[in-house]
């Protein structure tokens, strides 16, 4: 149930209990996807350096990443979107692992910091939409802080569950409202976020409709950091979604 707060700013609805929260606002889709990117890739190309060593001295942001490493699971990995290469340092050695990242001066530097940390993995320029392998290659697929800034989040969605195996999963690491809609991590999502150029989805929905069973965690940032984990059905259709604590 839904009705406009006092305030006419934002509408509110009632949890299962009856309790009052403040809508999520979902962001928009970009009208030209191809624009957004390039002005994304073109920032990336600029801050490069820069975003090597943030990651570097953010303790944070590693802690962050690192919520993934527990989910990895099989022989064979992909990490979408790896930036700098930092979580790739991680696991890389323990898996046959590939990644994939758009920006070419990304994949330079994370070349460089996998070299330096004496781990292999083969990386390659490209796309979310576009990725270089057969349907149902890779047992799990990592992304992090990354689907909040693809443009068309069905269109990355379903690439990423072509390329897992049924069975297989999909971790992601990324921005979301806190579930209980509190002060400070909506303050974040609206305040910091969403400025800064992250598309707030309804990931659970979207990661459903493309044929995954979606459990979703809250990491950190007062709820505004979540691990998804999504387990590739065999079949299309019948989904659910999965709570905090729910099983998938
Ligand atoms: C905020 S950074 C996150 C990097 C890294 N995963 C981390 O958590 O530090 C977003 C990354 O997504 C990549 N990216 C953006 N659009 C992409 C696309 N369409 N396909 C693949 N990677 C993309 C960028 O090049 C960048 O490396």
């Amino acid at each position: 149930m839904s009705r406009p707060t006092l305030l006419g700013a934002r509408a509110a609805e009632e949890d299962d209990r009856g309790v009052k929260r403040r809508s999520p606002r979902w962001s928009d889709e970009p009208a030209d996807p191809a624009a957004w990117t390039a002005a994304n890739d073109r920032l990336y190309t600029r801050f490069a350096r820069l975003y090597d060593v943030v990651v570097r001295v953010a303790p944070v942001w590693r802690r962050w990443l690192r919520t993934a490493l527990p989910d990895i699971r099989g022989l064979r990995v992909l990490e979408v979107s790896f930036g700098t290469g930092w979580l790739l340092t991680q696991y890389a050695g323990r898996y046959r692992t590939d990644g994939v990242d758009l920006n070419a001066a990304l994949v330079e530097v994370a070349r460089r910091n996998l070299a330096r940390a004496g781990v292999h993995a083969d990386l390659h320029q490209g796309s979310v939409e576009d990725l270089p392998y057969p349907d149902a290659t890779f047992d799990t697929v990592v992304s992090t802080m990354a689907f909040t800034g693809y443009p068309d989040a069905a269109a990355a969605a379903a690439e990423l569950a072509r390329v897992t195996r049924p069975g297989g999963r999909l971790v992601v690491v990324d921005i979301a409202y806190p579930r209980d809609r509190n002060r400070w991590g909506t303050l974040l999502v609206d305040r910091v976020w969403k400025p800064l150029g992250d598309l707030v989805r309804d990931l659970p929905a979207v990661l459903t409709d493309a044929g995954f069973e979606v459990r979703d965690e809250e990491v950190g940032g007062w709820g505004s950091v979540h691990r998804y984990v999504a387990t590739r059905r065999s079949a299309p259709g019948g989904g659910h979604r999965a709570g905090p604590s729910g099983d998938v």
